[in-house]
C-alpha cells in the first residue's frame, strides 16, 4: 500500500493527467507583511530548493504588498527604492533561476490593503484601477511574473477616491481582459475579496479567497474550515477556493499545524506558506513536505473533501474521491474543531464496499484491511486522513443538497439573486443536514448535482425531499429535460453509466427549499 501511494505522490505533485492542481509555493505576506525586500525574496526562494520543498511541488514564490513604491506622474509604478533598488526583474529572474514561478502582487481599485487597513501611505494609489494596461505591461511583460494575487480594499468606498465599490466582477473580468488581451492567458490569478464571489470568478481566476485574513491562532484556522466546509460544489475543473496562506510553523501547536494542513490538503486550497522558510524546524518541514497529504491535495480529479456527516458540534466527516471519478478509491476526513472525540463511520456511508484497505495519512499509518467499520481518536483541533481503497464501489442514492452546485451562489452582493445554502440545524440519525433555498426565479438560477454516481446506467426514479414544496422545477440529467417535477417526485430519469448531472430549473419561480434527491433503480420491466 506505502509503495503505491508514494507512486501516486509523485505524480500528484505534477499532475500529469486530469484538472491542474490547487497553486502551491510560498508568500511573503504573514510571516513579514510589507517588511520584504530583495535579498529576503531571494533567501527564500533559495530556501524552497535547498529545503526540497520545490520538489515536493511548492513551485511558487509570491510577493504580496509591501513591494510598492510609488506611482509616477506619467502613471508608471516604481518599485520601492531600499527594498528593491534594482527593481523586481532581478529578483523575478532570480526566482526563475531557481525552477520557481513569480507571483505578484495588486490591487483591483485604488489603493491597496495595507494603506486602506494599515495606513502605509505608500500604499496608495498604486492599485490597478485606470491603470490595468500599464501595470499589466510593467508586470507581466517588463517584469515577467507568472501569477498576480489581486485585492480588492481599493475597490471599496473606503479604498478609491471616488468613494464607492468599484464592482468586484466589472473589476476582475477587466483586468483579467487586461493580462490576456497583453498576450499573458497562462498567468494564474488569485481573487483577494475575502467571500466566496460567485460563478463568474472561475472564469477569471484559478482561487478566490472565501474568508477573511487568516492569523496563526487554531480560532483563525477552525473559523475558515467552517466557511469552506459547504462550498465543496464551487471547486471544481481546476478552480478552487482558497482558505487563505498556510500558517504552519508560526506558532500554533504540533498538532494545530498538522491540522491546517491535512484540511487545506483534502479541501484542494492552494497551498501557500507562510512561514519563514530559512528558519523553520524540522517538525515544519515534515510537515509541509506530506507527500502522501500533497498528493490528495493535488489528486487529478481536482476535488474539495464534501462533509458526508455531521457528528456534532464542530466534528465533521469529509471525503472526496481520488483518481478516478466513482472509483474504488476515496479520502475520508475526521476532523474535530474542538474537543477530542472517538469517530466512527460505516465505509457503506461513503459508497464503498467488502474489504477496504486503509493508511491514515496525517500520522503515516497503515491500518491494513478493514471491513463494515472505520473508528479513530481525534485529538482535540485535529485531523486525520484516509486514504482508502475498496473492494467495490456501492452506488450512492441519497444526494445531500449541500453538494450539489447552486448557479447564483454567492457571498459579495447584497443587490443580486442569492441562491442561499444554510444550516437547517436537524440533528437526525443521518446528522445534521443543510438546505439549498433560493433557486429558481430566473434562468441564471438553477443546481445541479454533478457527480450523480451510476455503475450499469439505466432508468431511475428520482424523488426530492424539501422542507417546503416550491412551485415544481424541471428536471434536467446530462442536458436533456426530462419533465417537471412537483417538487417531491417520483420522476422517471435515464442514467449513463459513470458519473451524471442533474440539474434542477424553474426559470419563472423559486425552488422550494431543497434537502436531499434520492435516487431508486427502476425494476426491469416497468
Ligand atoms: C489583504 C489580504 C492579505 C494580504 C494583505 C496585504 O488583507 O487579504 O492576504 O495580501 O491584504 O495588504
Amino acid at each position: 500500500m506505502k509503495t503505491s501511494i508514494a507512486a501516486i505522490a509523485a505524480l500528484g505533485a505534477f499532475a500529469a493527467f486530469g484538472v491542474p492542481g490547487p497553486t502551491m509555493g510560498w508568500s511573503s505576506w504573514n510571516a513579514y507583511h510589507s517588511d520584504i525586500c530583495d535579498s529576503l525574496i531571494r533567501s527564500q526562494a533559495d530556501a524552497l530548493v535547498s529545503t526540497g520543498l520545490r520538489d515536493c511541488g511548492y513551485d511558487h514564490v509570491n510577493i504580496d504588498d509591501g513591494w510598492f513604491g510609488r506611482r509616477d506622474e506619467n502613471g508608471r509604478l516604481h518599485p520601492h527604492e531600499k527594498r528593491f533598488p534594482d527593481g523586481l526583474k532581478p529578483v523575478v529572474d532570480y526566482i526563475h533561476s531557481k525552477g520557481l514561478k513569480a507571483g505578484a502582487y495588486s490591487d483591483a481599485g485604488e489603493n491597496t490593503c495595507s494603506n486602506v487597513c494599515g495606513g502605509d501611505p505608500l500604499g496608495a494609489g498604486v492599485g490597478l484601477y485606470r491603470h490595468d494596461a500599464e501595470d499589466v505591461d510593467y508586470l507581466f511583460r517588463e517584469c515577467g511574473f507568472d501569477f498576480i494575487k489581486v485585492d480588492y480594499c481599493g475597490g471599496l468606498p473606503i479604498g478609491n477616491s471616488e468613494k464607492r465599490n468599484l464592482g468586484e466582477e466589472k473589476r476582475y473580468r477587466e483586468i483579467r481582459a487586461a493580462i490576456d488581451g497583453a498576450g499573458f492567458p497562462d498567468v494564474g490569478m488569485n481573487i483577494c475579496r475575502w467571500d466566496y464571489p460567485g460563478a463568474w470568478a472561475r472564469e477569471v481566476a484559478c482561487s478566490w479567497r472565501v474568508a477573511p485574513d487568516i492569523n496563526e491562532s487554531w480560532e483563525s484556522c477552525a473559523s475558515i474550515i467552517s466557511e469552506s466546509l459547504f462550498l465543496a460544489p464551487y471547486a471544481y475543473g481546476g478552480r478552487y477556493n482558497d482558505m487563505d496562506m498556510l500558517e504552519v510553523g508560526r506558532g500554533m501547536t504540533f498538532e494545530e499545524d498538522r491540522t491546517q494542513f491535512a484540511m487545506w490538503c483534502a479541501m484542494a486550497s492552494p497551498l501557500m506558506i507562510g512561514c519563514d522558510l530559512a528558519s523553520m524546524s524540522p517538525e515544519t518541514l515534515s510537515i509541509l513536505s506530506n507527500r502522501e497529504l500533497i498528493a490528495v491535495n493535488q489528486d487529478p480529479l481536482g476535488l474539495q473533501a464534501a462533509v458526508v456527516r455531521q457528528f456534532g458540534p464542530g466534528e465533521f466527516a469529509l471525503a472526496k474521491d481520488l483518481l478516478t471519478p466513482g472509483g474504488v478509491t476515496r479520502c475520508l476526513v475526521f476532523y474535530c474543531a474542538s474537543g477530542a472525540k472517538t469517530l466512527s463511520m460505516d465505509f457503506s456511508e461513503l459508497d464503498l464496499g467488502g474489504k477496504v484497505e486503509v493508511r491514515e495519512l496525517v500520522e503515516g499509518k497503515d491500518l491494513g484491511s478493514l471491513e463494515g467499520t472505520i473508528s479513530y481518536d481525534i485529538p482535540a483541533h485535529g485531523a486525520r486522513v484516509f486514504w482508502l481503497k475498496a473492494e467495490k464501489r456501492l452506488e450512492r442514492t441519497r444526494y445531500p443538497a449541500h453538494w450539489a452546485y447552486l448557479s447564483a451562489y454567492q457571498e459579495i452582493s447584497a443587490e443580486k439573486p442569492i441562491g442561499a445554502c444554510y444550516l437547517h440545524g436537524m440533528l437526525s440519525d443521518r446528522g445534521y443536514w443543510h438546505a439549498a433555498a433560493g433557486v429558481g426565479g430566473s434562468a441564471d438560477s438553477w443546481m445541479a448535482w454533478r457527480g450523480v454516481h451510476s455503475l450499469e446506467g439505466g432508468e431511475y426514479d428520482v424523488s426530492f425531499e424539501m422542507l417546503d414544496a416550491g412551485a415544481g422545477f424541471d428536471v434536467v440529467v446530462n442536458g436533456e429535460n426530462f419533465g417537471h417535477c412537483d417538487g417531491s417526485g417520483p420522476l422517471r430519469i435515464r442514467l449513463e453509466r459513470g458519473m451524471n448531472e442533474i440539474l434542477l430549473r424553474n426559470d419563472s419561480s423559486a425552488i422550494g427549499a431543497m434537502l436531499a434527491m434520492d435516487l431508486a433503480k427502476a425494476s426491469a420491466g416497468r
